[in-house]
């Protein structure tokens, strides 16, 4: 099954645990859906390691069961050790009749407990038990990421996706910042940026080997403000050459890497890559473009995504094209989102065409670059992440209203 399979989705997202179980035993599922029943739902997958980490992405469940009866030892071993890599903070519980064998080779793979299929009556309590340990757990895996989405092409996700890496690489000085540029038309943070990467996502990963700190330091394409671009191949035939699973062991590399990454996920082409980036990623933002039918398209999207499994309440809107004498206000738009207002950025074509056009950034005094800004200061104080020397900004603030000030005397 994959994500378009809403109905099990539904299941999933009401609030009640789900537990993956890779097995094509329908029988086993059923049984074990049933001991769970006061936990939440068994969903379960037949298929490789790498359907079932695909499905993990997509599905973000609370916990894997890994069958251990013979034959499926050596392939729960194997999904066991590249869910620990990939998910360090998944739990993973082994199930199966617990022969000598069956034990050894859970103990082996490193799984947290082990259900018994002979006495389900204790299934619940070990689930229980294993999720309270987990729960704890940070879910991070790695530097945060903040994703920007947008219902449809032509919102702002990429203008404000580029705008916000660079200011968020301007305060944190010497810390490494990653742009992603996955949305589509593909490649518009680079070309708005003014820069052609040589290495794309395809590339990275098939170069992943060799990735090390000197690599991280000199493979990406950088911005003259040592902002590193990694977009999305530009032919679609490489791009469906990326293979979900090396993505994510691509993306936990990354995070590890750097300080903070920014993805432009605005109409991305590939779905699954979204879900599992917009599930992984410490704050999403809506882009969402001021006037009624950009409202029209956001509630479309929000409802499409929320009717697939993936929740949307913990997101901000970020309102573009904004000016304030419409009828459609901003406090109108986040409340009929539903969302609550990360920034509102007006409305100036010239100044961000000029600046595009020509791959710069924009001056630093330009209004919709310093709503930008104070955007980028609101979300690192969020994430947690102290701008490196936030004195000159002061500085220059109290500068400006001096300024004001004696203008208008
Ligand atoms: N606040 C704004 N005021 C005026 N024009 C804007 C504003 N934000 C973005 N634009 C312009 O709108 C166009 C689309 O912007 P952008 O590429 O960022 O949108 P997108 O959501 O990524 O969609 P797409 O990728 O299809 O272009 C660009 O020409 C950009 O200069
Ligand atoms: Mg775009």
């Amino acid at each position: 099954m994959n994500i378009a399979d809403k109905s099990v989705l539904m299941q999933a997202s009401n609030g009640s645990r789900t537990f993956l179980l890779h097995s094509a035993d329908a029988l086993l599922a059923d049984r074990l859906d049933r001991a769970l029943a006061s936990l939440g739902v068994v969903i379960s997958r037949a298929g490789d390691v790498a359907d079932l980490i695909r499905e993990v992405g997509l599905l973000g469940p609370d916990a894997v069961l890994l069958a251990f009866d013979t034959p499926d030892q050596q392939i729960a071993h194997h999904a066991a050790k590249q869910l620990a890599e990939l998910y360090p903070s998944l739990a993973l519980i082994g199930v199966g009749n617990p022969t000598e064998s069956a034990m050894h080779a859970a103990l082996k793979a490193g799984v947290a407990e082990f259900i018994d299929i002979g006495n389900l009556a204790e299934a619940a309590t070990i689930a229980s038990d294993t999720l309270n340990n987990y729960d704890g757990q940070s879910r991070q895996t790695g530097c945060p990421m903040i994703a920007l989405v947008g219902a449809r092409q032509g919102m702002g996700t990429s203008s404000i996706s580029a705008e916000l890496a660079l200011r968020i690489k301007a305060h944190l000085g010497d810390q490494e910042v990653l742009l992603m540029d996955c949305g589509a038309p593909v490649r518009d943070c680079s070309l708005y940026l003014g820069v052609e990467p040589d290495l794309d996502m395809l590339g990275a990963i098939q170069n992943i080997a060799r990735f090390d700190q000197v690599m991280m330091k000199t493979a990406f394409a950088r911005h003259e403000r040592n902002l590193a671009i990694l977009p999305l191949p530009a032919q679609a035939l490489d791009r469906a050459d990326i293979a979900t699973t090396e993505a994510l062991r691509l993306f936990r590399i990354l995070r590890s890497y750097f300080k903070a990454v920014v993805v432009d996920l605005g109409c991305a082409p590939d779905p699954q890559l979204a879900q599992h980036l917009i599930r992984n990623a410490s704050l999403v933002l809506l882009v969402c473009e001021q006037g009624i039918s950009g409202l029209k398209t956001s509630l479309e999207y929000l409802g499409q995504l929320e009717s697939g499994g993936i929740g949307t309440g913990g997101w901000r809107a970020v309102i573009n094209r904004h000016v304030d004498e419409r009828t459609v206000s901003a406090a109108h738009l986040a409340h009929r989102l539903g969302l609550p207002i990360a920034a509102t950025l007006p409305y100036d074509a010239v100044a961000l065409n000029d600046a595009q056009s020509l791959g710069k950034p924009l001056p630093a005094q330009n209004r919709w670059a310093r709503a930008v800004d104070a955007l980028a200061l609101k979300l690192l104080d969020e994430i947690g992440l102290k701008p490196v020397n936030p004195q000159p900004d002061k500085l220059a603030h109290r500068l400006s209203r001096l300024f004001v000030r004696s203008d208008a005397s």
